[in-house]
């Protein structure tokens, strides 16, 4: 029977973290499990920077946003040597299990913790919905709500003042927050990072929309494509708009989870400390067909990610069609 679980959240952070830290948290006490908030991710799993964790804490913490245990990237936890500071200050707690709540780069530490004997479960804690095999990460869909927020609200403006928006957005490698955002907001021109536009294409079709008048452009682009103000400056030299860049940052990144982040990540931690108890690890729990599933860490890293080509194209094509 475990007797002591520890939970850390890794990686950057993402609004839902704390509801599955209340998941886990919750589950856990209802069968007599204690649990530990490990600071500062890894680094504070090899420092043991623990803290025991009450049931009243939940009630504080499922509003807010970011992560109340605290956040690091550890690129040294890939080392053996690191790790087992990490299992040696584990095992002087007598914590058995942990569930790491973090993207990708998480799991492959909890992975090698696992094979060293503390078993791990991973919740898939991003904004960047680039966890393939899970149809939606935790933080995903409040990231998603804030850049629409935000695009509605540099529409207005640029409507008023006849003009262009280069709207740069997070996602590292994934361009899901483009894509769904776009849809969301109807942008005109949308570069996501599976399906990236040259700076010519970008400034044909902003042209041809002056062409016909159009009173404003939205212009979309994944972070890590294009310098934004230089693009800004570009489109304006071929099309004629004035057209300003907005880079929304870590805006993206904070903010209070939507009900749909809140609802994934307490039943997925809740699957994850029923696996723990089960004595299974080396898991990382996704969504699929709004099913919960248990996969091995292994075998997700190598899935390929869903292909969005073709909904980008229709997207486009619609586009087009106001160019006449
Ligand atoms: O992984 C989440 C994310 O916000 C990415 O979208 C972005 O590329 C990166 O983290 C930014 O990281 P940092 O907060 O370290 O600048």
């Amino acid at each position: 029977m475990l007797k002591k679980i520890g939970v850390l959240t890794s990686g950057g952070d993402a609004p839902g973290m704390n509801n599955a830290i209340a998941g886990v948290v919750k589950s856990a006490h209802a069968k007599g499990i204690e649990v530990f908030g490990i600071k500062d991710g890894y680094k504070g799993l090899i420092n043991g920077w623990f803290t025991k964790l009450d049931s009243d804490f939940t009630l504080d913490i499922i509003s807010k946003g970011g992560t109340v245990l605290g956040s690091a990237r550890l690129p040294e936890f890939k080392e053996e040597s690191v790790r087992q500071k990490a299992v040696d200050q584990l095992r002087k707690h007598g914590i058995e299990a942990l569930v790491v709540i973090g993207g990708d780069g998480s799991y492959m530490g909890a992975q090698r913790l696992t094979e060293m004997g503390i078993n791990c479960v991973g919740l898939p804690g991003t904004i960047d919905n680039d966890i393939v095999s899970s149809d939606y990460t935790i933080g995903f869909d409040t990231a998603l709500n804030t850049v629409i927020e935000s695009v509605d609200k540099i529409r207005d403006t640029m409507t008023s003042h006849n003009r262009a928006a280069v709207v740069e957005v997070m996602g590292n490698r994934c361009g899901d927050l483009v894509t769904y955002a776009a849809i969301g907001t109807q942008a005109e021109v949308f570069s996501p990072s599976e399906s990236k536009l040259t700076e010519e294409e970008i400034c044909i079709q902003v042209k041809k929309l002056a062409d016909i008048n159009h009173r404003s452009v939205i212009i979309l682009i994944s972070e890590k494509q294009f310098d934004a103000k230089a693009l800004a400056k570009k489109i304006q030299e071929v099309s004629g708009y004035d057209t300003r860049a907005t880079i929304l940052g870590h805006t993206q990144r904070g903010g209070r989870p939507t009900g749909m982040d809140r609802y994934l990540a307490f039943t997925a931690a809740m699957f994850a400390v029923e696996k723990l108890i089960a004595g299974e690890g080396g898991l990382y729990i996704g969504i699929e067909n709004n099913q919960l599933v248990a996969r091995d860490i292994e075998s997700t890293l190598n899935m390929p990610k869903p292909d969005r080509t073709q909904i980008i194209n229709k997207i486009r094509i619609l586009n087009s069609k106001q160019i006449k």
